[in-house]
């Protein structure tokens, strides 16, 4: 196991009926409030009003950017750093999914600095300035970005998707009802599950050896949403699935399992390609290329991780661990199809492999998958993996 350092302060205050503490959490930090949000999902489901409501109860002064887009665009962080500095606002409540947190985060963070919103994601994970404190209400199981110091901000411009960060983006509170995510849409409850798994993938599949605590922690998380998401696509407001979907959400991605390892993720790394060019759910491009990788990388040497996983997630108990890795990847991909996520490029309206090269370039340069990753991947790996997701 490497050195590490896990300090992850947020407050979670998590179940239902809580929001009565609302005021007290965001008013230890100031009375001017930028509220931020998505599309409309929550004006839809009454949690804006109920949010408002309680907040002009506790006069505070509110202003709104609304229309955070799923794949959140620098264009809106710089609408929300502009109304910030406006307004004077001194705290955001970011009231949404991944895409609402992560905006809230680059303009936490870009309130304070000269850059522009760009230049300041293109310091990637080093922000090591100030950022307005954040308080999240999260509605969507996925990201775990309630509980994490990143952002992935997009600039559809250029062609980038990029993850930025630091700690003082970290969220200060989250407010985690699972009750918020009974109206969540079947195909975005099943690319959240998919997100979650992935992100334990991403950390499971690596080379650092004893690593049994984060290994073992990551398969108990696994076995949690493979048997909960469905529920939940059956049953939405089956509040102990969402329940489990939501704190796998949070601790798949806020150090736990991957603190004391030393790879690099390979499939997000390609995947924020696949939004970059196309703008498609994050969660889906995830699932399709996640069984497409894993059978790219099995060989001698990772099998017996493979096997490890075929044998603790899948129950499989095949002892030749070339089979019973072939198993498993059969049964994840099962899995993601099961759970209605369409398992092909063609089917997310990536009909054609004309960018795959320009794609894997970017794949390669934005990351460190051709040195550090479970198996390192180059330019060529990529594209033979997008090609085998067709
Ligand atoms: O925009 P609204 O109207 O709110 O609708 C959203 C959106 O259309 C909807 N939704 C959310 N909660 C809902 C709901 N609809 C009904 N009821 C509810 N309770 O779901 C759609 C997707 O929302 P979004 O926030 O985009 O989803 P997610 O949480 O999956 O976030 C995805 C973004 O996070 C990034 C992804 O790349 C992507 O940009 N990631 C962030 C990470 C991080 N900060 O740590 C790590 C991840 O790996 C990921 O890259
Ligand atoms: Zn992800």
């Amino acid at each position: 196991m490497e050195n590490f350092r896990f300090h992850v302060t947020t407050d979670i205050r998590f179940g239902k009926n809580r929001l009565d503490e609302l005021p007290e959490a965001l008013g230890a930090f100031g009375k001017r409030v930028l509220l931020v949000y998505g599309g409309g999902s929550i004006k839809k489901n009454g949690l804006y009003d109920e949010v408002t409501s309680r907040l002009k109860e506790a006069s505070f002064e509110v202003f709104d950017l609304s229309g955070v887009e799923p794949n959140p665009r620098v264009e809106t962080v710089q609408r929300g750093i502009d109304s910030c500095r406006e307004n004077k606002v001194e705290v955001i409540l970011a009231v949404g999914g991944g895409s609402t947190i992560d905006c809230s985060k680059a303009i936490a963070a870009g309130f304070y600095s000269e850059k522009t919103p760009w230049d300041l994601v293109l310091e990637r994970k080093g922000y090591k300035g100030p950022a307005l404190p954040i308080i999240t209400i999260l509605t969507l199981a996925a990201t775990g970005s309630e509980m994490n110091a990143g952002a992935v901000i997009s600039n559809m411009h250029t062609n980038q998707k990029l993850g930025m960060g630091g700690p003082s983006m970290l969220p200060k509170v989250s407010f985690l009802d699972p009750e918020n995510t009974f109206t969540v849409p079947k195909i975005q409850t099943a690319a959240g599950s998919a997100d979650i798994l992935s992100h334990l993938f991403e950390n499971y599949f690596d080379l650092t050896p004893g690593t049994d605590v984060q290994d073992g922690i990551a398969e108990g998380l696994m076995k949690s949403v493979i048997k909960n998401c469905p529920i939940a696509l059956q049953t939405p407001d089956d509040y102990d699935a969402r329940a489990n979907l939501m704190w796998a959400s949070s601790l798949a991605l806020n150090g736990l399992t991957g603190s004391g390892k030393n790879g690099a993720w390979s499939c997000h790394a390609m995947e924020h390609e696949l939004s970059a060019f196309y703008d498609i759910t994050h969660g889906i491009g995830l699932a399709i290329l996640t069984p497409r990788w894993m059978l790219h990388v099995l060989n001698e040497e990772t099998a017996p991780k493979f096997a490890r996983f075929a044998n603790e997630v899948w129950g499989i108990t095949e002892t030749v661990p070339e089979l019973a890795a072939r198993m498993a990847i059969q049964k994840t991909y099962d899995f993601f199809q099961s759970c209605g996520i369409p398992m092909t490029l063609p089917e997310v309206g990536i009909t054609d492999d004309s960018k795959f090269e320009e794609m894997a370039k970017q794949a390669v340069a934005h990351s460190v998958i051709s040195t550090k990753a479970f198996v390192p991947l180059h330019e060529e790996d990529v594209v033979a993996i997008y090609q085998a997701s067709m």
